[in-house]
């Protein structure tokens, strides 16, 4: 049986009078692998970062686990924190501490244990991520592939149920992406991670998700189950993972034709 673990309910917002988010409703099931699609942009950032109360929304309800969390207290979103992780878009290591430092940070914060007890943990941690023995090393001696994964085993540290992936292959080499990919897919499935992963990358999205959702104009237009995309008929959902120019998604080009 589906289980709802995450729901937004007509959630708005705005930035300086533009609107972004406009009215988005949409509910997440555990253990899926949903990917949220769209323009650079149209606002899929901006969508994560209100469900993890990183922005405020101008109105809508966002409930985890049935409990509405939209107006929770600073001390209450990092409670929500612990149990909803976040891979940011370009990894967000912090440069000047160690990969032992960057994956045992929200240990420190979070938990009481000895210098033993987090050695230990951040060496699994890094082997569920495929690294070992690198903790002395600083990001700047990392490869990009190696920093996304030392960033990825920073955000399972506290065995969110849910992960957030913010453009996790975006700059990747095919190859790198790949394995990052494929690390999404089993921590998924060996650590039933719901994981709600942002990318505008078609090919991998419907490779490895269950359901895609396409955002356009601050609208969530579609939301699909990845294996009836062959014969959707949402023209949004056509043009987008074609790269078509001509649709109902207006592309800068067109824009720029029509100014002429
Ligand atoms: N804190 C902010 N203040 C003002 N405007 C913002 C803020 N954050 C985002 N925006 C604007 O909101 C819009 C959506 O931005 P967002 O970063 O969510 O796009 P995106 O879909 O993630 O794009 P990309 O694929 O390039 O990462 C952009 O026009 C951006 O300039
Ligand atoms: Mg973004």
């Amino acid at each position: 049986m589906v289980e709802e673990i995450l729901r937004v309910e007509n959630l708005c917002k705005k930035f300086e009078g533009m609107t972004v988010i406009d009215n988005v409703s949409i509910s997440f099931y555990r253990g899926e692998i949903f990917t949220l699609m769209g323009q650079s942009g149209v606002g899929k950032s901006v969508f994560v970062r209100l469900i993890l109360g990183l922005l405020s929304p101008d109105s809508g309800e966002i409930y985890f686990k049935d409990k509405n969390i939209t107006n929770s207290s600073d001390r209450e979103w990092i409670e929500i924190r612990k149990k909803m992780g976040m891979l940011f878009q370009n990894g967000a290591l912090f440069d000047s501490l160690t990969v032992f430092e960057n994956v045992s940070f929200l240990l420190d914060e979070h938990l009481k244990i000895t210098i033993d007890e987090k050695k230990e943990r951040v060496a699994k941690l890094l082997l569920e991520v495929g690294l070992k023995d690198i903790e002395s090393l600083y990001p700047a001696e990392l490869s990009g592939g190696m920093q996304k994964r030392v960033a990825l085993a920073r955000t399972i540290a506290l065995n969110p149920e849910v992960v957030f992936y913010d453009e996790p292959i975006t700059g990747l080499d095919p190859i790198t992406a790949s394995v990052i990919t494929k690390l999404v897919n089993e921590l998924n499935k060996a650590k039933k991670i719901t994981s709600i992963i942002v990318s505008h990358d078609v090919k991998t999205s419907l490779s490895i998700s269950d359901r895609i959702g396409l955002l356009y104009n601050g609208k969530l237009v579609a939301i699909e189950d990845t294996k009836d995309v062959a014969k959707c008929k949402n023209p949004y959902v056509d043009q987008f993972i074609k790269g078509k120019l001509t649709g109902p998604i207006k592309t800068v080009m067109e824009g720029k034709w029509e100014e002429k």
